[in-house]
């Protein structure tokens, strides 16, 4: 059987941009732009997305395509030894599905709750053992999508998942705008306070949401560029990174004038989507069908995310083990299971914790900040410094002054930058 293959690039594009857009871009970047300065992160974000996202995003599609191999095979089929730096990659961005699926398992009871009519505390929600079930059941929903491959799984949910919740956004910031605190919270949002900017802080905060929002430096894109046969990789790219960043901008502007017209604290930090939403949605009139809207579109969005962290082991166990799909998702799925366990008892009455801090955040650091960062170093320097530099020309389209300039970026400033964002994160937790 020849690979698998996407069956269209419009396929491919809402494939990767269902990775792209999850939880990261509708909960986490609002909080992280109202803790940085408001509308001037916007620009260290746009810099970060554009100088250096973007280009190890085509880094990744272009090794994908231009191998036709998954993280490990294509990793060795550059340089033999580098089969475990792949290796490496594929454990953490499995370890960070196995968290991010416990967050994906809240939004999913949540959507439940606000449509039955039934919005929990979310203390007395995690306290309980039901988190565990819908663990479950979200994880069930991921490996099933994978499990029914490329083209009849994870490109179908994309098709009919982004423009739903496309189409549900719009109504959400449409509704939001016309609140009476809309103004207020669309100026606390987007005014800016460059003053912030001289912080290296907020940098390093935009290198990291960056990479995390558009699911680049951990092979996801790599794998999901080798189901790709034909078509500008540059100009795809450059439609999923705007598609991704419009959606986190819309985000923000559907949850801050909600939030000021409720009056409540915006700076609620990680609290926003499951404490400071949910009090605001049980407030308002037609709360509970605005606050069911909101945690399924948040659901689709971490479902085709989900989905694509799963795809990355599954399809090394396919390409450098010979595994078939059904036997690959099956095992990914039991091992991913069981590593998330600890983050999805974290919050429960068992209060599973290291030195005071719960399994879950712990993970978040390790993984989703760490980890990231070092997956995303070990890409683009075995890609930029030991995939050929003709071969890499000829993904590209050229070795025109687009092309060398593009070259300088991958070479050095996106590992500088990674570097950077490294030591920066692993001195705030110290610092
Ligand atoms: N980009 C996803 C988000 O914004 C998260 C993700 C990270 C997905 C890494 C795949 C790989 O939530």
């Amino acid at each position: 059987m020849g690979r698998e293959e996407w069956s269209s690039t419009l396929g491919f594009i809402l494939a990767s941009i269902g990775s792209a857009v999850g939880i990261g871009n509708i909960w986490r970047f609002p909080y992280i732009v109202g803790a940085n300065g408001g509308g001037a992160f916007l620009v260290p974000y746009l810099v970060s997305v554009l100088l250096f996202g973007l280009p190890l995003m085509m880094l990744e599609f272009a090794i994908g395509r231009s191998t036709g191999m998954s993280v490990v095979s294509a990793f060795q089929s550059l340089r033999q030894r580098f089969s475990a730096a792949g290796l490496a990659i594929v454990v953490i961005v499995s370890l960070i599905l196995s968290y991010y699926l416990v967050i994906t398992s809240w939004v999913l009871a949540y959507a439940l709750f606000f449509a039955l009519n039934r919005p929990v505390d979310f203390g007395a929600f995690t306290g309980s053992y039901l988190p565990l079930i819908f663990f479950l059941l979200s994880g069930l929903a991921v490996f099933l999508t994978v499990r029914s491959g490329v083209r009849e799984g994870i490109e179908k949910i994309a098709r009919y998942l982004i423009p739903a919740l496309v189409v549900i956004l719009l109504f959400l910031v449409a509704f939001s705008l016309t609140e009476p605190g809309a103004l207020e919270g669309v100026r606390f949002y987007l005014s800016p306070d460059y003053s912030k900017l001289a912080d290296p802080a907020v940098w390093t905060a935009a290198f990291g949401q960056a990479f995390f929002s558009l699911s680049v430096g951990m092979g996801v894109m790599l794998t999901y560029g080798s189901y790709l046969k034909r078509g500008d990789l540059f100009r795809s790219a450059s439609i999923i990174v705007v598609a991704d960043m419009l959606i986190a901008i819309l985000a923000g502007l559907m949850i801050f004038p909600l939030v000021f017209t409720a009056g409540v604290d915006p700076a609620a930090g990680v609290n926003l989507a499951f404490v400071t939403l949910p009090s605001v949605f049980v407030e308002m009139q037609f709360g509970m069908v605005l606050g069911a809207l909101f945690f399924l579109m948040l659901f689709a969005a971490a479902l085709t995310s989900a989905v694509s962290m799963l795809e990355v082991p599954v399809a090394t166990l396919m390409d450098s083990y010979g595994y078939q799909r059904k036997r690959a998702t099956l095992l990914v799925f039991a091992a991913v299971m069981l590593l998330g366990f600890p983050s999805a008892l974290s919050y429960t009455a068992l209060k599973l914790e290291i030195f005071g801090t719960p399994f879950l955040d712990l993970s978040d650091y390790a993984f989703g900040t760490i980890g990231l960062i070092v997956a995303g170093l070990i890409l683009s320097i075995v890609g930029g410094w030991y995939m050929d530099r003709t071969r890499i020309y000829t993904e590209i389209g050229g070795c025109g002054w687009q092309q060398r300039v593009y070259m300088v970026l991958i070479r050095y400033c996106v590992p500088i930058i990674l570097l950077i964002t490294l030591l920066g994160s692993l001195f705030q937790v110290t610092g």
